[in-house]
């Protein structure tokens, strides 16, 4: 009997759905850190000792309600670890990047737990939404090589200035997502009442110190956008610089006011998923500064010989 096959096509899309769905999880996980629902489960895999059901009540019922993500989650993950071998033509690229996903929601599962046995401690929670980044990266290449066609080259639509001052954008981005988790590692949001916090410098110098590599960033965005208009790029780049800069000046304005608010919970909450569809956005642009050959419907499709049909 022939083993199923999948179509590039239809990779794709389960590629798609895994970078919204590891998207998701970062805002839902937000939520139990918001609510103060991080000890809702006193312990991991199990939410209380001797069952793996939450009582019901509102705190345990958060964290047990994220734990439900998490798995759904782990289904798309597997899904799609389990379509790059079943893609024709199989493709190692994605194969990599596919598994590496498995190997990043493993590692997120062990801190997770790890961040419920140690009660929170804000470097597990710091490390544990920057490991989420990642695994948002690697979804992200998977899901654009995917509409890609195997073996063809890499195309830079934009010169190479522009290449480094991208990179320098998606550098400082990184260092404002990583910033503001030690923003929020010092702050009054543990996930749970008393947690101890970083106590390295003020909630004041550090927030000014985040924003200020945002206001960094906020310039780069704006000279990227000029060079890329000046330099008559082609429209996609563009596009995406436009979008990164609305989103830049929204999550900007969200950070003030939750500053200025005294952090409420709405406003945190809006600004963990600004923060990641901002990493999406910055992922998406600088990934469409160079170009592929797309795949199509008619991909050609190559049978990898059983290993019966092989010669001795
Ligand atoms: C592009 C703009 C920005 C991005 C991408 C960004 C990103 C982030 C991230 C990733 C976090 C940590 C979320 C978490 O650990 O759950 C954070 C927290 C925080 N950010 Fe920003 N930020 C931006 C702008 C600003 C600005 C301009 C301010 C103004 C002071 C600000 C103030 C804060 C504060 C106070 C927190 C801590 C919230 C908490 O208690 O959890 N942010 N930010």
């Amino acid at each position: 009997m022939k083993p199923p096959t999948l179509s590039p096509l239809a990779y794709r899309r389960l590629c798609l759905v895994a970078v919204v769905a590891l998207a998701a999880i970062v805002v839902t996980g937000g939520a139990v850190r918001l609510t103060g629902s991080g000890l809702g489960c006193s312990t991991w895999p199990q939410c209380e000792p001797g069952s793996y059901t939450s009582a019901i009540a509102f705190r345990p019922l958060v964290e047990f309600g994220n734990r439900m993500v998490t798995i759904a989650v782990g289904v798309i993950t597997a899904a799609v670890a389990g379509g790059s071998l079943l893609l024709r033509p199989r493709r190692r690229d994605l194969v990599w990047l596919a598994w590496g996903l498995v190997l990043g929601y493993v590692a997120q599962a062990v801190l997770g737990g790890l961040t419920v046995l140690y009660k929170l401690s804000p470097l597990l929670v710091m490390g544990h939404f920057l490991v989420s980044m990642l695994l948002l990266w690697d979804a992200i290449v998977l899901h654009r090589r995917a509409g890609q066609r195997a073996g063809t080259r890499p195309r830079s639509v934009v010169g190479p200035e522009l290449r480094w001052l991208a990179r320098l954008l998606v550098g400082t981005a990184g260092v404002v997502l990583v910033m503001g988790t030690f923003v929020s590692g010092t702050g009054p949001h543990s996930g749970d009442l008393g947690t101890h916090r970083l106590g390295l410098i003020s909630l004041r110098d550090i927030s000014q110190l985040h924003a200020d590599f945002v206001l960094f960033l906020t310039g780069l965005t704006v000279a990227t956008l000029v060079a890329l208009q000046v330099a008559k790029s082609p429209a996609v780049p563009l596009r995406w610089a436009r979008i990164l800069l609305v989103v830049i000046v929204v999550q900007g304005a969200v950070g003030f006011a939750q500053y200025f608010l005294h952090l409420p919970s709405g406003l945190v909450g809006l600004h963990v998923a600004g923060a990641t569809v901002f990493w999406v956005v910055t992922l998406y642009f600088s990934l469409d500064l160079s170009a592929r050959e797309p795949v199509t419907a008619a991909e050609p499709v190559v049978d990898v010989p059983s290993r019966a049909a092989l010669p001795v």
